[in-house]
């Protein structure tokens, strides 16, 4: 039996959580998903993942948790993170940082190793992923059946370098963090399934999730705004990905684009 992963492109804001909350057992059954990888470090209001929102998530079909960036925005996530559950922060952060980058869970009979690195081009000059990434497959050999990787970065090159990278070594690699999905979902030489950005879970009336007119005005002015949320219908980014956990090869990789409505 193929292994189906659904991963869920950053989550924007109360309203996005909400709407997850009521359907996404409804889309894991759907879609035949054995497990679901979702980053959620913009679902509190201003960015960040509050505790609340991390376990709401949790409850409504998320086997796993990735962040990025926004990751230290919300206190009371430190907890979270130390605490064992299945929140990530990128494995690049100084080993003093909260919690761990990555986790191995296992879901439906088999052991699935989740890894959040974050890029290093235009984003902050954390370890450098590629190495942290040899480090962290060295680490857990032989501990899990096939690896997902969730690559928080700016730069499409540098995403499309490190799934090249460990093309073969880790089964499913997609982008998050620019909150556009984009249009190149495929398998690579070496059997990986890869997608550059999955894009985001929000609203869609607004910009990358937030407000128009707050980015509006900070661009065109150069003056720091409060992130606000968008207002109205919620719409569902991700990729599902299917992979033989005999061979750990991904088989497909298909972009899910998925109208949510109103919270
Ligand atoms: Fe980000
Ligand atoms: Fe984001």
């Amino acid at each position: 039996m193929n292994y189906r992963i659904l991963a869920i492109g950053d989550i924007v804001g109360y309203g996005a959580v909400e709407c997850l909350k009521r359907q996404l057992w409804t889309i894991r059954r759907e879609f035949g998903v054995d497990f679901v990888v979702a980053n959620g470090e913009n679902a509190a209001e201003g960015n960040g993942l509050d505790a609340d929102s991390a376990k709401t998530l949790l409850m409504a079909g998320v086997d796993v948790l990735t962040t990025g960036n926004h990751v230290w925005k919300k206190n009371d996530l430190h907890t979270v993170l130390r605490s064992g559950d299945p929140v990530l922060r990128p494995a690049n952060y100084p080993s003093k940082c909260p919690g761990t980058g990555s986790i191995i869970r296992t879901v439906n009979g088999y052991r699935v190793l989740v890894i959040n690195i974050q890029g290093t081009t235009f984003m902050e000059a954390l370890d450098n992923p590629f190495d942290t990434l040899e480090k962290v497959l060295e680490w857990e050999k032989g501990r899990y059946d096939f690896s997902v990787l969730d690559v928080h970065a700016e730069a499409t090159g540098e995403k499309q370098a490190i799934a090249h990278c460990f093309d073969g070594r880790i089964s499913v690699v997609f982008g998050t963090h620019t909150h556009v999905q984009t249009a190149d979902a495929q398998i690579l030489p070496g059997g990986t399934g890869y997608l550059t950005d999955i894009g985001m879970t929000g609203p869609t009336d607004g910009i990358l999730g937030i407000r128009k007119e707050v980015i509006i005005d900070r661009l065109r002015m150069k003056m720091p705004s409060r992130f606000t949320v968008a207002e109205g219908s919620i719409v569902l980014c991700g990729a599902c990905f299917t992979v033989d956990p005999d061979s750990g090869r991904c088989l497909e990789c298909v972009p899910v684009r998925r109208e949510l409505g109103t919270p």
